[in-house]
Order: structure tokens, then C-alpha cells, then sequence
């Protein structure tokens, strides 16, 4: 598996690989709370190669099997995404992207935001050592769980 951190805004053919990536991983969030209004269902090229998000992506050859982003922030870093192929869940790959982050952080905690019921991506963020916040219900039918890891 080969680890990089390119920037989509300058490749379009690495947008929308990423973009295919967002929209199978993401269909399976969207299963598990039942609900296909969530936000990384809804975006275009455009949202997927926003300015000031870093990216960090797990590669099989010319396969993107996984990728996570994240926003900088004085104290924290807020991961937006972390989303791996269904065809290779349980590999591993989302662990090693959070480490990437965890690396990038410099100490600085860590906060994610996920489906309630998203069981999957729960145990993940527990297992690596986050805590749960507060569930919110944004938007209305929709809840979503914070975590936060120092
Ligand atoms: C959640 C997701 C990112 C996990 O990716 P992954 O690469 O399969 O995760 P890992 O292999 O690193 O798993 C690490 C741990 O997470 C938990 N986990 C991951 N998938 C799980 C599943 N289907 N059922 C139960 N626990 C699971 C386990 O504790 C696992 O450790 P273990 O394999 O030693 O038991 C992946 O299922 C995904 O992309 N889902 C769709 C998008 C999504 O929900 N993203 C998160 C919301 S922001």
C-alpha cells in the first residue's frame, strides 16, 4: 500500500478518482443510517478540491482504495472524511490513514463527526482512542456523533 498527499484542486484526474471513491464509500454510511441526504453525497469536483484541506490517500497500484481530510486548526485538527473502498474494508487502511493525521497533528487533539448509527466508523474512532462529545441532530432527522482525541 503506498501512502501520498496529493492536492486535488491540481488534478483533475485525481478529483475524480476521489470523487468515485466519496460517493461508494459514502453510499455505505448513507445504508447504515438510512439516509442519503449526507453532505459527501451531495458534492461536485468543485467542493471535493476546496481550498486549505489536507488530504491523505492509500493507493494499490492506479487503484485508490482510501482517503481521509482534514481542516487545520490552532488547537485541533477537524477531520471532515475518512472513507475507504468497500472492497477493502477491514484491511486496515482507515487505521493507517488516522495515524497519517494523528502524525500531522503535532500533538494538537483530534475531532471527528459520524453517523450515530454508523457502527463501523464508531468502533474505528473508539478503537483509535476517541472519546464521544455529544450527539446533535444536523440536520433535522439526521444525527451525528462528535468524538475528540487528545
Ligand atoms: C468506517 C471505515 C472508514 C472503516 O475503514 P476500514 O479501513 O475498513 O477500517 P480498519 O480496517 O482500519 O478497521 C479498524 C477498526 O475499525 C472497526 N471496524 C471497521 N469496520 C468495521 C465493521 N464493518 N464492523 C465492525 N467494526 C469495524 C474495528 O474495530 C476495526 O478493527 P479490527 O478490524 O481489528 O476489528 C469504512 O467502513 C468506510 O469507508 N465506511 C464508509 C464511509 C464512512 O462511514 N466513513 C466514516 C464516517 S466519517
Amino acid at each position: 500500500m503506498i501512502f501520498s498527499c496529493p492536492d486535488p484542486a491540481l488534478d483533475p484526474h485525481f478529483a475524480d478518482k476521489l470523487l468515485t471513491l466519496q460517493r461508494e464509500a459514502y453510499a455505505v454510511e448513507a445504508d447504515l443510517i438510512g439516509d442519503d441526504r449526507i453532505p459527501p453525497l451531495q458534492e461536485d469536483h468543485e467542493a471535493i478540491a476546496a481550498p486549505r484541506v489536507n488530504w491523505c490517500t492509500a493507493w494499490e497500484g492506479v487503484d485508490l482504495l482510501g482517503a481521509v481530510s482534514w481542516h487545520e486548526h490552532d488547537d485541533h485538527l477537524d477531520i471532515d472524511k475518512v472513507m475507504v473502498s468497500p472492497s477493502a474494508h477491514r484491511r486496515g487502511i482507515a487505521s493507517e490513514l488516522l495515524a497519517h493525521v494523528r502524525d500531522d497533528a503535532h500533538g494538537r487533539d483530534l475531532v471527528v463527526s459520524t453517523g450515530r448509527d454508523n457502527a463501523p466508523a464508531i468502533k474505528l474512532y473508539i478503537k483509535h482512542g476517541f472519546q464521544h462529545v455529544e450527539d446533535q441532530e444536523v440536520p433535522p432527522g439526521i444525527w451525528i456523533t462528535r468524538f475528540r482525541s487528545s
